[in-house]
């Protein structure tokens, strides 16, 4: 947690965690990293870590047995755990720090799943995810973006299982202490930030899809998600196109059990994905094109604090859109931002154009980053750098300044402060044209951005008229709807229907009844459909709809999914009760993460 911030962006790390068998023995690692001397004097006698929920056995340094202990325990951020370095260092020497220690079957970074909650019932499962703050709820780490390390990893599992790692795969060898077991081995040579560690353990199965890509899955999934995810060898040329080589070598795509927190993940090497994104059709592979661009923006040019995330996320949007045009065309891009600025409405409204959390750059002194956590850095941080692009002269010029901006900060932590000044430098010739930016505003201010982009409408307004028509409608109109109005519309399209229904006043009861009637969307299981047409149903109150809605916001878990679902239920007083009930029967095999924060939207914190 780094409560006196050491950001030591010079230091390498090395570690060598080896983490062992079974639940027990997977908790339990070591690791050792080497320590510079710390920069603020001379010499240092003191190593402070972050650490959460983690039991530590012993610390040596250049194998000499080191004095430790934990300091206060914080509510979110953990206990920091200090160490006494049994020489002084002197700024610039190395020290081999090893420390032993196991994690907890709390940890908020892990989720460990029996045999029975998997698809194939057969083998446990354990995933981690560690953005923003939990590495240290599985290792012990300087636990900032600010600092970046490289890591190599030893992982041994039962033979039947296969362990995966954020990094490139290095072989697998038997373990040779235990014949039932075998250790693979991982490296990650750039250097990262903690935040992108990551491990997975399961019975996976892979299929090629790309001269450079595997997807994993549990076996019964797998051959369903290499059809979804093939694009993603296209996805990548066109980024590289845009953003400069992919420097990662494998880019690989792992499927997720449904509770995954995330639509997805880009852990280095290894994106992680909800399994909603499975919807058959290729329609939600946007996706796999933002955490492809995270290769560039986020991973190799890293926020240096979670209050500028949206330097990682409101660029990767900005890629992510620039694929799906070149793929799918212009006006598809127009569209998707379009849906952009509508989903910053939407989570305004919710949220409260006075909340400071709504800033781009918001004050996170004491905030817990999960719970900050919102569209706002993607789709104000989007939205800026759409309007940028429209003020200097259009994709073309932009994507310049974009490619020159990943060369100047690639391997670097930065601040927006950074990423500013190379603007101004890179456009030395429109200094006038910036200086019109209302930066401030922009910056530091709550609520919907101060300017809004221009957006070609051609995909938009078919949306736009079909939503009015169903807000206009009386009683007497119902009868005007049938199934023929959706024949021209794409899915993209109906999601963007639904959305901008949901921006309104709830519809009457049987406005939603007649919809289910002609539309017939409750027989749709594109995750991103079913969960706006559910919303919209509750949100109007047909009590039909809320076996339906408490079944999605429990068969999976991404959060973007969940939360709104359960919060509908809860402010609809006809289920308020049955929603606290079905939680609390759920709480405790949900993602750690996703149970604090439905805890805290559903008022049972514990
Ligand atoms: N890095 C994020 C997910 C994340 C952010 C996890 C902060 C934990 C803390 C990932 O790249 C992401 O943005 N996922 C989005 C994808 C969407 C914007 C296309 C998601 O999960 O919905
Ligand atoms: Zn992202």
């Amino acid at each position: 947690m780094n409560l006196q911030p050491e950001p030591a962006a010079d230091d390498h790390h090395r570690h060598t965690a080896r983490s062992l068998p079974s639940e027990k023995q997977l908790q339990r690692g070591t690791r050792a990293c080497s320590s510079k001397g710390q920069r603020r004097g001379v010499f240092a006698s003191l190593q402070v870590l972050d650490t959460k929920d983690l039991q530590v056995f012993k610390v040596t340094v250049n194998g000499q047995d080191a004095k430790f202990v934990f300091g206060e325990k914080h509510t979110f951020k953990g206990t920091p755990l200090e160490i006494t370095l049994p020489f002084e260092l002197r700024r610039g020497q190395e020290a081999i720090v090893e420390i032993s220690f196991e994690s907890s079957p709390k940890s908020s970074a892990l989720q460990w799943f029996s045999p029975e909650q998997t698809s194939g019932k057969k083998h446990p499962f354990l995933f981690s995810q560690c953005q923003a703050t939990h590495c240290r709820a599985i290792l012990p780490c300087q636990d900032t973006p600010a600092v970046k390390l490289t890591y190599y990893a030893e992982i041994s599992v039962p033979k039947e299982l296969v362990a995966l790692m954020s990094a490139n795969r290095d072989g697998e060898i038997p373990d040779p202490e235990d014949s039932s077991r075998k250790i693979y081995r991982f490296s990650q040579n750039v250097p990262i930030p903690c935040y992108l560690i990551a491990l997975v353990v399961g019975a996976l199965e892979s299929r090629k899809i790309g001269p450079r890509t595997l997807v994993w899955a549990e076996k019964e999934l797998v051959d369903k998600s290499a059809y979804e995810f093939a694009e993603a060898e296209a996805m990548l040329k066109t980024a590289e196109d845009l953003a400069g080589p992919y420097i990662w070598g494998q880019y690989d795509l792992l499927v997720l059990p449904p509770s995954f927190p995330y639509g997805g993940m880009e852990n280095p090497c290894l994106t992680f994905v909800t399994p909603t994104l499975l919807a058959g059709d290729r329609s939600l592979s946007n996706v796999i094109a933002h955490e492809i661009s995270h290769s560039w923006t986020g991973n190799l040019v890293t926020n240096k604090t979670w209050e500028h995330f949206w330097l990682n996320e409101g660029h990767t949007v900005y890629l992510e859109r620039r694929i799906g045009g070149r793929l799918f065309g212009e006006q598809f891009r127009h569209f998707q931002a379009l849906g952009g600025w509508r989903d910053l409405q939407n989570t305004i409204n919710t949220l409260g154009d006075k909340n400071p959390v709504t800033n781009l750059i918001p004050n996170l002194n004491e905030v817990d980053p999960d719970v900050a956590y919102s569209s706002v850095p993607y789709e104000k941080g989007f939205a800026l750098l759409f309007y940028l692009e429209q003020l200097l002269g259009g994709p073309d010029v932009f994507i310049g300044f974009l490619k020159a901006y990943i060369q100047q900060f690639a391997y670097k932590s930065i601040v927006t402060e950074d990423w500013k000044k190379f603007l101004y430098s890179y456009f030395k010739d429109k200094v006038d044209v910036l200086d019109k930016v209302d930066w401030n505003l922009w910056f530091h201010a709550p609520g919907m951005p101060p300017v809004k982009p221009t957006y070609d409408m051609t995909l938009a307004n078919a949306c736009v008229a079909l939503s009015q028509r169903w807000i206009k409608a009386k009683e007497s109109d119902l009868g005007s709807f049938s199934s023929a109005d959706l024949k021209e519309m794409s899915s993209h399209q109906l999601i963007e229907f639904l959305a901008l229904l949901l921006l309104e006043a709830p519809l009457p009861v049987s406005h939603v009844q007649r919809m289910q009637q002609v539309y017939d969307f409750n027989a749709i299981n594109n995750s991103e459909i079913r969960f706006r047409w559910l919303r919209l149903c509750i949100k109007s109150k047909w009590e039909e709809a809320i076996p339906l809605a408490l079944k999605m916001a429990t068969d999976q878990g991404r959060m973007k999914f969940t939360r709104p679902l359960f919060r509908d239920l809860y402010s609809f007083d006809k289920c308020r009760d049955l929603a606290v009930k079905t939680f609390l029967e759920h709480r405790a095999s949900m993602h750690p993460v996703t149970s604090m924060l439905v805890g805290k939207d559903l008022k049972q914190d514990q």
